[in-house]
């Protein structure tokens, strides 16, 4: 799968952008604050209908505008689908695919797979449970169309179910009618460990073997699956804690509050692992994201890196160059040289520069 074609009109500081894209790696380079994040956001948005950046679909328009356009081209094996975003300032976004106008989200999910790489991510195992839960739901939600719409339910019941415990703290007699939201946080609850529970087995055990790889076998990783209850117990700690969620008016127990846990031999990388080493573990995890798309969905995703070669060091950097063969791969950078040195096949090139994007080599 590959974006072939990328139309942008009023989107942040891209005021106007139609381009072809190469199947193979795509470089955009320019000095900082020009367009390239932008860029490779919106391609990010025709993926997820979200920014990886904001929730607030305001700031992706062009200020002083009222709206703004994404529009890809996707290409898969013999057929192509068009999708096409349309941001407005007052009012909710519009999402088309093949002009057919879609009104849930969810549905846009699997016409366009990417993984995305930033600087952020290289962060994971540092950052707060909430980064690694969404590093998580991204992707699934990306390859499991039921997951999105379970996900979605569950924060729907679990809003509902906080809500109605701020009132109960000042009405006890609707304490009686907290069972019906209860069930449904449960019933939905169930299904997304389940499904979390085997997407964390299978990217343990494909990035086990990239972890090893990258580190001449020197380091053995374990991504561990962290509920914060477990399907038996979910019920009882809901019932138990009753009392507490009353006078807190939140939920202390669910998928809402799980984790995933980082082990580099068998020592919690968040708490004693080096930079580095926590670093290679989010790489690690990255690539694998990558295979298990291609293993669930038999197609390999977009792979969208933000600045973030130079953030690794050059072995690293090889590593990453040299699995990433065979897919559509679009980096942003502020120098090529790195980039370049490192890349055995053609790519195409393209210099940033106040919001236009130039066709520099070919
Ligand atoms: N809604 C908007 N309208 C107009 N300009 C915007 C909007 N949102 C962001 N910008 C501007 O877009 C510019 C480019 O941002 P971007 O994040 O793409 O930079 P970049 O080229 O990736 O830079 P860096 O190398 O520092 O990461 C910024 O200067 C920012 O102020
Ligand atoms: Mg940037």
């Amino acid at each position: 799968m590959y974006v072939k074609k990328i139309s942008l009109k009023n989107y942040r500081n891209i005021e106007r952008l139609d381009l072809e894209l190469k199947n193979g790696v795509n470089i955009f380079y320019g000095q900082n604050a020009q367009g390239k994040t932008n860029l490779l956001e919106s391609i990010y948005i025709g993926a997820t209908g979200r920014s990886h950046r904001t929730h607030k679909d305001k700031e992706l328009i062009k200020f002083g505008k009222d709206e703004a356009h994404i529009r890809l081209e996707v290409q898969k094996e013999t057929i192509f689908d068009k999708i096409d975003i349309h941001l407005k300032n007052d009012s909710k976004k519009g999402i088309a695919i093949n002009n057919i106008p879609i009104s849930k989200l969810g549905e846009l999910f699997g016409y366009l797979n990417v993984v995305i790489f930033s600087p952020e991510d290289l962060s994971l195992i540092k950052q707060g449970p909430q980064e690694r839960r969404k590093f998580i739901d991204m992707e699934l939600c990306q390859i499991n169309n039921i997951y999105y719409y379970n996900l979605s339910q569950y924060y729907k019941v679990l809003k509902q179910r906080n809500s109605l415990l701020k009132k109960i703290s000042k009405n006890i007699s609707l304490k009686d009618t907290l069972f019906v939201w209860d069930s449904q946080l449960i019933d939905f609850g169930i299904k997304i460990i389940e499904t979390r529970e085997l997407f964390i087995q299978k990217l343990n055990s494909i990035s086990k073997k990239i972890h090893q790889d990258i580190t001449n076998n020197k380091e053995i990783l374990e991504i561990k699956y962290k509920p914060s209850v477990t399907i038996e117990e979910f019920k009882e700690k809901l019932e138990k804690n009753i009392d507490k969620d009353i006078l807190y008016a939140t939920t202390s127990y669910g998928p809402h509050k799980d984790d995933v846990l980082f082990f580099i031999n068998d020592v919690n990388a968040r708490d004693f692992g080096s930079q580095g080493q926590q670093r290679t573990a989010s790489l690690s995890a990255k690539l694998a994201e990558i295979q298990l798309i291609e293993e669930e969905k038999g197609i390999l995703p977009v792979l969208l890196l933000d600045d973030v070669l130079s953030e690794l060091d050059k072995d690293r950097q090889k590593f990453l160059i040299k699995n990433i063969k065979n897919l559509q791969v679009i980096i942003t950078c502020t120098g090529v040289e790195d980039v370049l040195k490192n890349l055995e096949e053609k790519c195409n090139i393209f210099y940033v520069s106040d919001g236009k994007i130039n066709t520099d080599i070919n």
